[in-house]
C-alpha cells in the first residue's frame, strides 16, 4: 500500500547517524522528500526556509537540534560546555522570531544544563536527548487533548474553516486546529473543512488540503480572499487557527490573515476559535503589540510560484509573516488543559495554575 504523508514523521531523531531527520516542507505536495540535518547551519536554515515549520514542530525541531549539537562539543568540563551550549542555542534561536516555541524548547534544554551541572557532561547529554524526547512526546499528548476539548464545541456535520497549516505537519501528530478536525473523522462527524490557501507561502494549499484530502476528510480548498463568502454562505460553522505565540492578555500572533479571518468571523457570527497548547503562551508578553513580526522577503511575494516574477521591477513590498488578531475577536483559546475564555488574563493564568 502506497504512504500516506500522515504516515511520516514531522520531526525524528536519528541518533546513531547524528541527524534530525525532516520531510522538506518546501517541496510538499508533489514531492516528500526527507533530509538529514547535522550542522547548526543545516538546522537553521532548515528553520528559516520553512523546510520544518509550524510552532510545535519548530520547537521539537530546535531540541533535537541542540541536543545533536551539545553531541558534538568535545570537553569534559562544564563550564566550557554550557558556554558553548548556550552560543549554539542563542544561534538557532534566531531563526525564527514569533514561534514562541522556538525559545521555550530551547530554554527547557538549557534547563536540563543548569539543574544538572554537578552531573558529568556525558551525563548531561543524554539528559539533553531525554529532554528533547520528551518534548516530542509530550506534543502528541498535548495535540490529542486540544482535539478532545476543540470537539466540544461542534457538531457532526458542521463546515470548519481554517487558515495557513496547524496540521499534523505543523507538529508531530494530529496538529492543533486540526487535531478536533482528525478525530471528528475517526468518530463519524462528518465535518467539512474550507483551507484558506495563506498567500504567499501556500501553506493552506500546499499543506492543510494535501494532509487533509490525503486522511480523507472533506476539504475544500479556497483562496484567502474567499472566506467572507462561505461564511456569508452559512457554510461555516466555526473557524479553528493554530498560533505562534498568545500573549498574555489574549492577543494572538498567527499567519498573517488570520486576524482578516477572524474579523469577518465576528461580522457573520462564526466563532472563531484559537488552538493553543501552553508551549505557545507566552505570559512575559503582556499584548500583542508586544509581539516580534517577522518580516520575509519581498520575493515571496512577487516571484515565488510563478514562472515569471509577476510584480514590476522596484515595487515596493511588505511581508511580514504573521499578524495579531486581538483578544475581542477571539470565541475560545483552545488548550490542552481546556478552554479559555474572556477575560482572557484570568483564564489563561488559571490554564496556567494546571500547568
Ligand atoms: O510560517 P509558518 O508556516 O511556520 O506558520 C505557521 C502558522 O502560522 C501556524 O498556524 C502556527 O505555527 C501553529 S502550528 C500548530
Amino acid at each position: 500500500m502506497n504512504k500516506s504523508i500522515l504516515d511520516y514523521e514531522t520531526v525524528e531523531l536519528d541518533d546513531e547517524n547524528s541527524a534530525l531527520v525532516i520531510i522538506d516542507q518546501t517541496k510538499l505536495p508533489s514531492l516528500t522528500e526527507i533530509v538529514n540535518l547535522k550542522t547548526a547551519e543545516e538546522i537553521w536554515d532548515a528553520i528559516y526556509l520553512l523546510k520544518v515549520r509550524g510552532a510545535p514542530a519548530i520547537g521539537v525541531a530546535a531540541a533535537f537540534g541542540i541536543y545533536l549539537l551539545s553531541k558534538k562539543i568535545e570537553t569534559e568540563d562544564y563550564t566550557a560546555f554550557y558556554q558553548e551550549f548556550c552560543r549554539q542555542k542563542e544561534y538557532l534561536n534566531s531563526a525564527r522570531p514569533t514561534a514562541v516555541n522556538l525559545s521555550w524548547a530551547l530554554n527547557r534544554m538549557e534547563q536540563v544544563c543548569v539543574s544538572n551541572k554537578d552531573k558529568s557532561v556525558a551525563e548531561i547529554k543524554e539528559l539533553l536527548k531525554q529532554e528533547a524526547i520528551s518534548i516530542k512526546e509530550e506534543d502528541i499528548r498535548v495535540c490529542k487533548s486540544i482535539g478532545e476539548y476543540g470537539l466540544t464545541l461542534i457538531k457532526p456535520g458542521d463546515g470548519i474553516l481554517t487558515h495557513c497549516n496547524a496540521g499534523q505537519l505543523a507538529t508531530c501528530k494530529y496538529g492543533t486546529a486540526t487535531a478536533p478536525i482528525y478525530l471528528g473523522l475517526e468518530r463519524g462527524y462528518n465535518l467539512r473543512v474550507f483551507a484558506d490557501e495563506t498567500r504567499p507561502l501556500l501553506q493552506g494549499a500546499r499543506l492543510t488540503a494535501y494532509e487533509l484530502h490525503s486522511a480523507g476528510v472533506d476539504v475544500t480548498l479556497i483562496c484567502d480572499n474567499m472566506s467572507a463568502t462561505v461564511m456569508r454562505n452559512g457554510w461555516v460553522n466555526a473557524v479553528f487557527v493554530g498560533c505562534d505565540r498568545v500573549a498574555a492578555n489574549g492577543d494572538v500572533a498567527n499567519k498573517i490573515g488570520t486576524s482578516v479571518v477572524a474579523t469577518v468571523a465576528k461580522r457573520y457570527n462564526v466563532p472563531f476559535y484559537v488552538c493553543a497548547p501552553t508551549s505557545t503562551i507566552d505570559m512575559n508578553t503582556p499584548t500583542g503589540a508586544d509581539i516580534t513580526i517577522e518580516q520575509r522577503p519581498a520575493s515571496e511575494v512577487t516571484d515565488m510560484w510563478y514562472k515569471e516574477r509577476m510584480a514590476p521591477e522596484g515595487i515596493k513590498v511588505f511581508n511580514p509573516a504573521f499578524d495579531v488578531t486581538d483578544h475581542d475577536l477571539i470565541s475560545g483559546i483552545v488548550t490542552e488543559y481546556g478552554v479559555a475564555r474572556e477575560p482572557y488574563a484570568e483564564s489563561l493564568r488559571e490554564i496556567f495554575s494546571k500547568v
